[in-house]
């Protein structure tokens, strides 16, 4: 096969996830997709614009969930990621809820949440690099099978960057 380049990053696919934080006392959501785990999945890394509402609720609080929706909730990911807390009030989208940390809204409808506490921020203007570290994780009962995350039971929404940035469903599992 002939290769070709191409522009930009192509480390696909990538989750969605809906990432939230208090502000002004008020659960918010947006999409973020360039996200990943980081020190062996004990922080969660992700690429955060300075101008995102949830950001003020971040660098406020020190602390954010991350919740993974199933295709089921593609419609309301799609105004997470596209309308602004700023002139949009996203905060009766999802029923939230609370863990250990109080100020980390977490979505219920989200079959897997996560509470996580800044640890740093890196300034890569006009981003940042927001690194959490996980303080506790959750799931829906139903997601597990013998006491194990399933994932073909979550249903994920998965996206691409590189080009294609289209959303797509996770495949079979094939081995195991
Ligand atoms: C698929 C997808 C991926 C996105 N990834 C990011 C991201 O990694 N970082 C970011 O700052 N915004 C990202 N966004 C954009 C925000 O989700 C969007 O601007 C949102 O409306 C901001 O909400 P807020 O102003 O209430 O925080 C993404 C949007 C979509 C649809």
């Amino acid at each position: 096969m002939m290769k070709e380049e191409i522009r930009g990053n192509v480390l696909n696919p990538l989750p969605v996830a809906l990432v939230g934080a208090l502000v002004d006392g008020k659960p918010n959501y947006l999409v973020i997709g360039y996200i990943s785990p980081f020190n062996f999945g004990k922080h969660i890394f992700f690429s955060l614009y300075k101008k995102r509402y949830t950001r003020i609720g971040i660098h406020e609080n020190m602390t954010f969930s991350v919740n993974i929706p199933s295709e089921s909730l593609l419609e309301e990911t799609k105004v997470c990621g596209s309308k602004s807390g700023r002139n949009y009030d996203k905060s009766s989208i999802f029923d939230t809820f609370f863990g250990e940390l109080k100020t980390a809204p977490m979505i219920r409808e989200c079959p897997l949440n996560m509470e996580c506490e800044v640890t740093e921020i890196l300034d890569y203007d006009p981003n940042e690099g927001i690194i959490g570290r996980v303080v506790k994780s959750y799931v829906d009962s139903d997601v597990l099978v013998d006491s194990k995350l399933d994932m073909r039971k979550v249903h994920p929404l998965i996206w691409t960057i590189g080009g294609d940035f289209n959303y797509y469903q996770l495949g079979n599992r094939i081995d195991g």
